[in-house]
């Protein structure tokens, strides 16, 4: 079977996580979430959390050389060899070249790049009702997508928690982030004929069921 090695790509609260649930049941991909790794490397306290805490606070990008390493690990590991789906990587043009450099030498390439594409106004509105399950990363939205018990995961019952990048002035500064620093791949992957649009601001499944046809015939097209 053909690899499929995927990077999913958008601003903030496109509903990149929101779609990578889904994805990852559907092509049993492993999934790397650069924004979840570095989360989980702050509440551990390990180095990586260190450097990268006062960025993630301010709603920075932490810079290229403390998270490169981290994805060319995981995508040079066993798990990965038939693929992978990145969420929140590469986000600077420095990460893509980064990660094209770490493909090469294994003979790999990317099958495809994700952009999920929602406006500004949106953004705030679901980052400001976005609640989290601290322990399992599973996504909430007070309006769009409520719990079934309010305030609590529907799956474990665990309290649910507002993220601390989510407060409205960080959500204005990383989209700002996003226009300056992560925009220009989509001109960057679209030249090189990898990127596939989607309409974020349709329900989570229709967004879902256009990637998933989109990568069918993808698939289909990589086996002929
Ligand atoms: P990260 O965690 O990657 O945050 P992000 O890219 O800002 O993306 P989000 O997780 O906020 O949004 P999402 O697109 O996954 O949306 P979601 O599905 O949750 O990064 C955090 C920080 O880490 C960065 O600021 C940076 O400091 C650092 N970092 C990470 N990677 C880095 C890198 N490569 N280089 C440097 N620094 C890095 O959905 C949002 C909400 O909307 C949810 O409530 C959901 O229920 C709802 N929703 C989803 N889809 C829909 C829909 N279709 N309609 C209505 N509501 C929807």
């Amino acid at each position: 079977m053909s690899e499929l090695n995927l990077i999913l790509l958008g601003p903030p609260g496109a509903g990149k996580g929101t779609q990578a649930e889904r994805l990852v049941e559907d092509f049993d991909l492993p999934y790397y979430a650069t924004g979840d790794i570095l989360r989980a490397a702050v509440a551990e306290g390990t180095e990586l959390g260190r450097k990268a805490k006062e960025y993630m606070d301010r709603g920075d990008l932490v810079p290229d050389e403390v998270i490169v390493g981290v994805i060319g690990e995981r995508i040079d590991s066993p798990e990965a060899l038939d693929g992978f789906l990145l969420d929140g990587f590469p986000r600077t043009l420095g990460q893509a070249e980064a990660l094209e450099d770490a493909l090469r030498p294994l003979g790999r390439r990317l099958t495809a790049v994700l952009s999920i594409e929602v406006g500004d106004e949106d953004v705030v509105r679901r980052l400001s009702g976005r609640r989290v399950n601290p322990k399992t990363g599973r996504v909430y939205h007070v309006e769009f997508d409520p719990p079934k018990v309010e305030g609590h995961d529907d799956i474990d019952g665990t309290k649910l928690v507002q993220r601390d990048d989510d407060r409205e002035e960080t959500i204005k500064h990383r989209l700002e982030v996003f226009h300056d620093q992560t925009e220009p791949l989509v001109e960057h992957y679209e030249a090189k004929g990898l990127l596939r649009r989607f309409d974020g601001s349709r329900s989570p499944d229709e967004v879902h069921a256009h990637i998933r046809a989109t990568l069918a015939t993808l698939r289909l097209e990589e086996q002929l």
